[in-house]
């Protein structure tokens, strides 16, 4: 038996894979390398001193995931693979709804052909819309998107709610991520984005490490204590963890479920400006610029209901993200 993880190389993904790995699953990746890169899969065996099968392919492509279906022993797909800039989802949204619709859609059938019965989806926070009030609870109202990135999440949850409506031996869990950010201690695998990163500690790396010459703070007159935006920042090991917890729990039981994961606890942009120029002994020169279009003011979760039913909390520091996430940076200068 092993557990399918689309996206497997990407960010979330890769950490995933080392997770699962550790709690003793097998693992089979498949990813395009759209955005992510081949030593991944490498990096992944060296940490965990543990094999797994990888996949170039595009998951929307159902003679290749069928393929892989029929050269392994698939009991559970976690489903990362997706296009998610934000910005780029308003200006090409066909692309968006195309590709995370389409490949979650050809998973989900190739999974009933085979009566493959768990689906873990890597949906967002962004689903909570701009009009209900932090800490954001499973139960709120979703919808009203900012994005086609966000409508996308969306209507894969609902999609997946209606499949475990018509399908009672199917088992999906949408994981409404916050912010995910640091890396692996090993400084191994990380967040690596292609060209100018459009979240806060990317950008932040990058600018400690002289590629970018000052971070832009989006805006300081946000109803928050410091003025600037905040969110729900957690270590991306613990997102992971999150992951093998909900395997389990999906295994047990049937139906959908929508579970957030994040910390409970909501830091300020110049909260995290601090915190990781004081863990790391670096400088982070930065400006007070505009608000950017789309950007809610303060977002952070409940995580009481990952803690029922998945047994699951957060472990790390803001302290141990900056520090794992200048780690990592380092290592690939
Ligand atoms: N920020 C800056 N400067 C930057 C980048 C970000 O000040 O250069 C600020 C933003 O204004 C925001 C905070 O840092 O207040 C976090 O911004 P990110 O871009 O890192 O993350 P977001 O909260 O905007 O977006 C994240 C995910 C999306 C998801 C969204 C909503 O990246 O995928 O949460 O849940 F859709």
């Amino acid at each position: 038996m092993a557990v399918l993880l689309t996206g497997g190389t990407g960010y979330i993904g890769s950490h995933t894979a080392v997770c699962m790995l550790e709690a003793g699953y097998d693992v089979v990746i498949a990813d395009d390398l759209s955005n992510s890169a081949a030593d991944v899969a490498d990096r992944i065996r060296q940490i965990t001193g543990r094999d797994l099968r990888f996949y170039q392919i595009d998951v929307s492509d159902r003679a290749a995931v069928r393929a892989l279906f029929d050269e392994n022993d698939i009991d559970a797909v976690i489903h990362f693979a997706g296009f998610k800039a934000v910005g780029e989802s308003v200006r090409e949204p066909l692309k968006y709804y195309r590709n995370n619709l389409d490949t979650t859609l050809t998973l989900l059938e190739v999974m009933a052909e085979r009566n493959v019965g768990v689906f873990i989806f890597s949906s967002s926070a962004t689903v909570y819309g701009d009009r209900n009030p932090a800490p954001y609870t499973e139960d709120m109202e979703t919808g009203r998107c900012s994005n086609p990135y966000g409508w996308t999440k969306e209507m894969i949850e609902r999609i997946l709610e209606s499949a475990c409506v018509a399908d009672g031996n199917l088992s999906a869990v949408a994981l409404r991520y916050f912010n995910p950010i640091g890396a692996h201690e090993s400084g191994l695998i990380g967040d690596d984005p292609n060209g100018i990163p459009n979240n806060l500690m990317p950008f932040i790396t990058q600018t400690a490490a002289g590629i970018r010459e000052r971070l832009s703070v989006f805006g300081d007159d946000y109803p928050t204590p410091d003025g600037t935006g905040v969110r729900d920042y957690i270590h991306v090991v613990d997102l992971a963890k999150g992951h093998v917890a909900a395997y389990r729990y999906a295994c047990d039981h049937k139906g959908f479920e929508a579970i957030n994961l994040g910390t409970g606890v909501g830091y300020s942009v110049l909260d995290i400006v601090k915190t990781f120029e004081r863990v790391n002994g670096v400088r982070v020169p930065y400006v007070i610029a505009a608000r950017r279009p789309g950007d809610l003011a303060s977002v952070y979760s409940d995580p009481s209901k990952a803690k029922a039913l998945l047994g699951w909390e957060t472990e790390k520091s803001l302290e141990d993200m900056c520090r794992d996430a200048w780690n990592y940076q380092k290592n690939r200068l």
